[in-house]
């Protein structure tokens, strides 16, 4: 590996033009076309003689240096600067007492366990002959296009890690991730590997933010001040969870706008068990490291062999919070799920309508009311395969059930096909029941310790996917139905946390591998599954929200935030849920009304205001729909296709903020500014308040918009064509009465 003496490399990115491809039985086509802009670059350089390494893109740099002990050290990180402006070479903290050593007060870019560190170490491992001491020194590194590979290696032992910097030419934000060598003569066992550790600027004025929740409450906004000590963000589950997502914010000043302010923010790409640590110290300098969780971890590493961590990507954002989800939403379409990625068409699914009780007659009745609207593509949920007559039965079983499908699946695609919609499927791959014949033939597939109970959720068992046999049951089977039927969508379901994480069939001092194996799996039976079937597009759901990360959204195209799809929880949820992830990956019903989880009545109208902020889905029991019913929905659907570029592809501005409030309101601004999509929600008036007035956002100041109302109404005064700087400063005054009022307009920019 050589040392690059002066570097500088340059990276571009540019627009694209996506296409929608259906499967050969459907002629939809919906083209994304983004106008060429000026084209954004990615810089590293290093220095070799203050030994300093410089990424730069967008609005940001991030600067990092090797000081005199041979330490990775932070410099800055933050707004773009200068290319003339200096930087002093890195200098190791020496500390201001005998209990300050400097391994714990310089801000080290990765650090090993060792030495006296007390801070969170990126890494501890423990030799064979009992020593758990690891110091790390930077060895040498590789300038390659938009990334930069460092080297370190303990002071002594023949052990490395290369440290992967990558930036996004387009948002700045910086994806890191660390590989473990064993390069010594014996094995070696991993007890804590995390992937980065962000060191932000000293400020005793920061408020965290991060998401938590439960099944059917997710998304919960958590804000607070931020203070000396430490606050640990974990999943213990297994997978991502929903009890706290793996993202957080940090904001210098409390700023009440959500579109000024510094913003620190970062995301783990990863889908298996997590952590996240918040540490700020006396000095009110914070460092935040996250990667695998070290509870009940352990990774053996024989002679030769490494771990790699996940990404944990950072972003600094100069624009606020509302900056910092729009670089995510931008990183998210463009550069972190499957690629070309498409506009998603309006879908229908059965599951609130029919449950388990699924059968041909029903889904093609379901099917035609759903095209009659202008559904695209048409999804059987949940109680189409083995003896799946409720949640107590036939998960792994994955056959056609012939009573509910005598003439296998063929009838009904082929007639949603002839209906104009492309096909999906519900599968939940990862679980089974034990009244299944896949448990009954194998028992031993699923975690567990030997001799233990087997704790049950929903009536199912997690298997095993670290196994080798699993991983093909599970990949053999999908394969197939991908194979044998015309299928366009997966809804790929996973409805419990693990309970006995064991892995009796492995080595002793392999079994805790299973927390990386298990996820590692998964992401290649989804890889070579989009691989081998490239037309099929997968939704990640876990009973809601509790998948949704960085690292599933490599391998999916959207994701179901929550199974609560009342229209003004909803709200709240979906607010949270664009903190870090894009709108156009929200999948969002328009469901019964009352709603199944709260009784709550709402017109058809709210309910499909609410979901239009999203992808746009529908959920319901058609059936009981009345002729207006479908005469609303089916203009309401024709909106939506009107304005989903803007809403999918486009820049989210959070106008009111739903969370303890009467109101509610976004605006989506296209991506050429050709279009502002504005939506407003009313809970409840009280005392005869008007509606606070709309300030809108992003648009161009010069620019004369023509505004569309589609739903609800304006004050009588209101005027239709003004210039950007008029709607974004003397604003647009909506008017709602009433409870769970609703309205929605558009902008269109004149002269395009
Ligand atoms: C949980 C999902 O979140 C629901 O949408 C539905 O697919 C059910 N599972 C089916 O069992």
């Amino acid at each position: 590996m050589g040392i690059t003496s002066f570097c500088n490399v340059t990276v571009s990115t540019f627009r694209r033009r996506v296409r929608w491809l259906t499967s050969a039985a459907c002629a939809l086509t919906i083209a994304v076309s983004w106008p060429a802009t000026a084209q954004s670059t990615a810089d590293i350089r290093y220095d070799q003689a203050a030994r300093i390494f410089r990424l730069e893109a967008a609005d940001v740099s991030y600067v990092l240096g090797v000081n005199q002990e041979g330490e990775l050290q932070s410099l800055y990180w933050g707004k773009r600067l200068r290319p003339a402006d200096p930087i002093p070479a890195a200098q190791m903290d020496k500390g201001t007492s005998s209990f300050e050593l400097p391994v714990n007060v310089t801000p080290q870019e990765f650090v090993g366990w060792g030495s006296g560190l007390v801070v969170v170490p990126d890494v501890k491992i423990t030799f064979p002959d009992g020593n758990r001491d690891l110091e790390l020194r930077y060895v040498s590194h590789i300038i390659h296009n938009d990334t930069l590979s460092i080297t370190m290696k303990d002071i002594s032992r023949d052990v490395t890690v290369a440290l992967l910097y990558q930036i996004d030419a387009a948002t700045g934000i910086l994806a890191r991730s660390a590989r473990i060598d064993n390069h010594t003569g014996a094995p070696l066992t991993v007890e804590q590997a995390f992937a980065a550790t962000w060191n932000l600027p000293a400020s005793s004025d920061y408020q965290l933010r991060y998401l938590t929740g439960r099944w059917a409450g997710e998304w919960n906004l958590q804000q607070g001040p931020l203070h000396p000590g430490k606050v640990v963000l974990e999943s213990r589950r297994g997978s991502t969870g929903d009890e706290v997502n793996p993202w957080f914010a940090i904001e210098r000043g409390n700023e009440p706008d959500q579109d000024t302010g510094n913003v620190w923010f970062g995301a783990l790409g990863w889908s298996g068990s997590w952590q996240i640590n918040i540490e700020q110290d006396w000095q009110h300098r914070v460092r935040v490291t996250g990667g695998y969780t070290p509870f009940d971890f352990a990774y053996r590493l024989a002679p030769g062999e490494s771990l790699e961590t996940p990404k944990f990507y950072g972003g600094y954002s100069a624009t606020g919070i509302g900056g910092a989800s729009r670089q995510l939403h931008r990183l998210e379409m463009d550069a972190t799920v499957p690629q070309p990625h498409h506009l998603h068409p309006v879908l229908y699914n059965s599951w609130e309508a029919t449950e388990f009780n699924v059968n041909e007659a029903g889904q093609e009745a379901l099917a035609e009311k759903a095209a009659s609207l202008g559904v695209e593509r048409f999804v059987m949920d949940d109680g189409w395969f083995g003896e799946r007559k409720d949640d107590h039965a036939g998960l792994g079983d994955w056959y056609v059930n012939p009573q509910k499908f005598p003439h296998g699946l063929k009838p009904l695609i082929d007639k949603v096909h002839a209906l104009g919609m492309d096909f999906g499927l519900w599968v939940e791959p990862e679980m089974v029941n034990p009244d299944s014949e896949l448990y009954r033939k194998h028992p031993d597939w699923v975690l567990n310790f030997a001799g233990r109970p087997r704790t049950e959720g929903r009536n199912q068992l997690v298997l095993n996917l670290a196994r080798p046999d699993v991983r093909a049951y599970v990949y053999g089977f999908l394969d197939k139905l991908l194979t044998d039927n015309d299928i366009a969508f997966l809804k790929w379901d996973y409805n419990r946390n693990w309970a006995e994480p064991g892995w009796p069939a492995a080595p002793l001092d392999e079994q805790k591998e299973v927390y990386v194996k298990y996820v590692e799996n998964l992401y290649g039976i989804l890889a070579e599954l989009r691989q081998k079937h490239p037309h099929v597009e997968i939704e990640s759901c876990s009973g809601g929200g509790a998948r949704v990360d960085l690292g599933i959204l490599r391998y999916v195209d959207e994701v179901w935030p929550s199974d609560n799809t009342d229209p003004f929880d909803r709200l709240s949820i979906q607010n949270g849920f664009t903190y870090p992830y894009a709108p156009g990956l929200m999948m969002a019903w328009v469901t019964d009304s009352p709603n199944g989880m709260n009784n709550r009545s709402t017109s058809l109208e709210y309910r499909f205001l609410s979901s239009m902020q999203g992808s746009l889905g529908i959920g319901a029991s058609l059936n009981k729909w009345t002729p207006e019913d479908f005469a609303t929905a089916k203009k309401l659907v024709a909106e939506y296709k009107a304005v989903r570029e803007t809403v999918q592809e486009g820049a989210l501005y959070r106008l009111i903020s739903p969370v303890a409030s009467e109101y509610a309101a976004t605006e989506s601004v296209a991506r050429d500014g050709h279009q502002a999509a504005v939506f407003a929600f009313l809970h409840s008036s009280q005392e005869g308040q008007p509606f606070p007035q709309l300030y809108l956002r992003g648009l161009d100041p010069e620019a004369t918009y023509r505004l569309h109302l589609q739903t609800g109404q304006l004050a009588d005064d209101a005027v239709e064509r003004a210039s950007g700087d008029y709607w974004m400063h003397h604003g647009v005054a909506v008017s709602l009465r009433g409870d769970f009022q609703a309205a929605f307009f558009t902008l269109e920019r004149e002269g395009n």
